[in-house]
């Protein structure tokens, strides 16, 4: 058996029938038998059960900098955490990630949910992909345009199908500092240069978020949901002082957070689930809680604000359960 704990940030007690730290491709043994599953640190990701397979972790390693012309090119090992390759970049004067500072999670697993907050995505700046499809065995590389970014998805979460293991991400920065304060919370602020950004960022997600390394989360469970016109306009005659943002042509982005915390969710406690007290988006273990306990509050939430609001809210985790990937409206 191969302890699932280090590598799910909700700190369930889960477990896979073994485990295998892929540090090169080699440590693929490939074909592999199913089932298996892909992990990085299992930052956003809900374990719903025991898996029954291989948890392949991705941890090659190495981070290369190259400065050409006027941009800084850099090629990460997948294994790589996150925040540790912001810290390397910012030493090297080489900013961009700034806004995406104390993220939990590899840098191999950023591109498959292009991970984002305060104003920026990480596939803002990947310039390819390299990965092996798991199936032939092929090395595949997928520029930035083949990996098809969006709102929390890609080409990857598109195509699970595909069963591609991301081994390296490249990524292209200006050298020169480009702030990007549109968020609420960074806008009026005096942040001279990207360590003020980070310290501001890092001050934001501690009063809103709670550390992983003693509340087991995963960040915000659901996806803000992205609605039409009638949607919101039906919604704000009845609450107008909703949070809405433009998401492209007629679809608009209402705040999850702020639709639970409306229907009463935030801060309850269902056994040993809730919901963070200062973010009512992020389900949090209160101690000893076991999965269906998460999936349940879940569920509660779902029916709460499908009651109050007419919306559906569709997970942003990713959930496993003991053969695989599962859908949430499985469970
Ligand atoms: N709000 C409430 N009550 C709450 C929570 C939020 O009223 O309990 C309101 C806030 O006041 C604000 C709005 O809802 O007006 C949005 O809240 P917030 O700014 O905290 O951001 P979010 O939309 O809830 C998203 C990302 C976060 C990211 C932040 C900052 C998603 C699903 N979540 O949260 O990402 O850190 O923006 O950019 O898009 C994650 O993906 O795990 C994550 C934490």
């Amino acid at each position: 058996m191969f302890s699932l704990l280090p590598y799910n940030t909700f700190g369930l007690e889960v477990q896979a029938d073994a485990g295998v730290v892929v540090r090169s491709r080699h440590d693929l043994q490939l074909p592999l038998a199913d089932p298996y599953l892909i992990i990085g640190r299992g930052s956003d990701v809900l374990f719903t059960d025991d898996f029954a397979g291989t948890a392949l972790i991705a941890g090659v390693r190495g981070i290369e900098v190259q400065h050409t012309g006027r941009s800084f090119e850099v090629r990460v090992g997948a294994g790589e955490i996150l925040d540790e390759l912001i810290v390397t970049l910012l030493q090297q004067g080489i900013t961009g990630l700034e806004n995406l500072s104390a993220i939990p999670g590899t840098v191999g697993a950023a591109p498959i949910q292009n991970i984002g907050a305060y104003g920026v995505e990480i596939g803002d700046y990947i310039t390819s992909v390299e990965a092996v499809d798991l199936r032939s065995g092929q090395y595949v590389i997928l520029s930035r345009e083949e990996c098809c970014f969006g709102y929390r998805d890609s080409y990857f979460k598109q195509h699970k199908e595909e069963k591609l293991f991301v081994l390296y991400v490249n990524l292209s920065f200006p050298d020169r500092f480009i702030p990007h304060l549109t968020y609420q919370g960074l806008k009026d602020k005096e942040l001279k240069d990207a360590q003020a950004v980070r310290a501001e960022v890092m001050a934001l997600r501690a009063r809103k978020l709670p550390d992983p390394r003693f509340v087991g989360n995963a960040g915000s469970f659901f996806k803000n949901p992205v609605v039409d016109k009638n949607t919101v306009e039906r919604l704000r005659a009845q609450w107008p002082d909703m949070p809405v943002f433009t998401a492209g042509k007629d679809r608009y982005k209402l705040a999850a957070g702020w639709l639970i915390d409306k229907a009463d969710c935030r801060g309850i406690t269902h056994g040993h689930a809730g919901t963070w007290e200062h973010q009512a988006l992020v389900l949090v273990n209160r101690g000893q809680a076991k999965p269906h306990e998460i999936v349940s509050l879940g569920k509660y939430i779902c029916t709460e604000v499908a009651h109050k609001f007419g919306v559906e809210l569709v997970p942003e985790v990713r959930l496993y359960g003991r053969y695989g990937e599962v859908e949430w409206n499985s469970l």
